[in-house]
């Protein structure tokens, strides 16, 4: 006997029998029902938007393979803070261009390199909007691999020390989280340890990390200007096929300090998600990547698809997943199409749905 046996009805069947069924549509009758029901809800404050920063005055350049998401100047940084300050979004996630690369990815951790400037004007600017930095080599290095090469292999231990001294760099800055994505071992820790040494014990980690070597990230590479000159990333993100060692991923990143933890792409990993909320009690945050968002944007401009609908639905699916918040390209058009969803009546069906 189940719990729903009391709301069972009687029907006669065309047969002419009676027989004992739960009526599901009873509470999907109308747009306030629905509403009343529904268990998972978006709200702008659930997500966090990334951002290009490149070095020059007024530059806002269109990323081809990401319609409307812009490399922005840090001069234009206020205007965009003021702008999500508006829309109700709280968080950016910031990468950089810098101006030039090399061999040891020195432009990640200089005092005036770009994301280091740009943290201080959102700051200057907007104190309360929440600044978390991307901490890796790969916008940095002139081969566009993660860290520092030994031969023709990302070297672990030689690239903690870039990772820390990046870290600490931002935190200096005035960034508020620090979003390690280079998926090196003992990056945690070693990143941890750094910022206490530096007297920033106040600032969080975010670890991505279940982070999957994925072509999702194709459309990415080009807004940062991150593509390997050869070779791939897979000797240490993840590979696809592997749910059970993203678990491991995520205990060994909390058990070296991390605050909150990444799941990376989203889409293709939403059992990920599910698992790592069932099994961890720390905050867990998907990234909704670049090729995700770019199939949406190509779609919807092709007209095989609305936009509005398959995002929101995409957005709801992953935190249903579990993701209490949300990386995502979608952020300002979410946070518009639901404040829209406000000045729906309450007996009429919600915006996306
Ligand atoms: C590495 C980094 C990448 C992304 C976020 N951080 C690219 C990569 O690992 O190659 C991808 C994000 C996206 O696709 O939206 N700094």
């Amino acid at each position: 006997m189940s719990q729903f046996d009391d709301h069972r009805t009687t029907a006669i069947s065309p047969a002419g029998e009676s027989t004992r069924f739960r009526r599901h549509r009873r509470l999907r009758r109308t747009g306030a029902i629905r509403q009343l029901v529904r268990e998972t809800r978006l709200a702008a404050e659930d997500f966090i938007l990334p951002l290009f920063v490149t070095h020059g005055v007024g530059v806002r350049r269109e990323i081809g393979s990401m319609p409307g998401q812009f490399q922005l100047s840090v001069d234009r940084l206020p205007g965009e803070m003021d702008e999500l300050a508006e829309l109700g979004i709280g968080a950016v996630l910031l990468f950089g261009i810098p101006a030039e690369k090399d061999a040891f990815a020195s432009g990640a951790y200089a005092p005036d390199g770009v994301v280091q400037e740009a943290v201080r004007a959102i700051k200057r600017h907007a104190p309360e909007m929440l600044v978390i930095t991307d901490v890796c080599g790969c916008e940095y290095t002139d081969h566009g691999h993660c860290g520092i090469l030994r031969g023709a292999e990302v070297d672990n231990d030689l690239t903690l020390d870039l990772l820390a001294q990046t870290a600490v760099s931002h935190a200096a800055a005035g960034a508020d989280i620090v979003a390690p994505s280079d998926m090196m071992d003992g990056r945690v820790l070693t990143i941890r340890t750094a910022l206490d040494a530096a007297g920033h014990d106040q600032v969080p980690i975010m670890a991505y990390a279940a982070k999957f070597a994925s072509a999702f990230y194709g459309p990415f590479r080009e807004a940062a200007a991150s593509m390997p000159a050869f070779g791939d990333r897979g000797s240490h993100q993840m590979d696809p096929a592997n749910g059970r060692e993203a678990l491991s991923e995520i205990a060994t990143d909390l058990d070296e300090g991390a605050d909150i933890v990444i799941v990376k792409p989203a889409l293709a990993y939403l059992d990920v998600i599910r698992q790592a909320r069932d099994r961890f009690d720390a905050p867990l945050i998907a990234y909704n990547v670049s090729g995700e968002y770019a199939m949406v944007k190509a779609a919807a401009q092709l007209g095989w698809i609305d936009e509005r609908r398959v995002a929101l639905e995409t957005l709801t699916a992953i935190k249903r997943a579990g993701a209490g918040r949300i990386i995502t390209y979608h952020a300002k058009d979410a946070a518009r199409w639901l404040r829209g969803d406000a000045t729906v009546s309450a007996n009429r069906v919600p915006v996306g749905f």
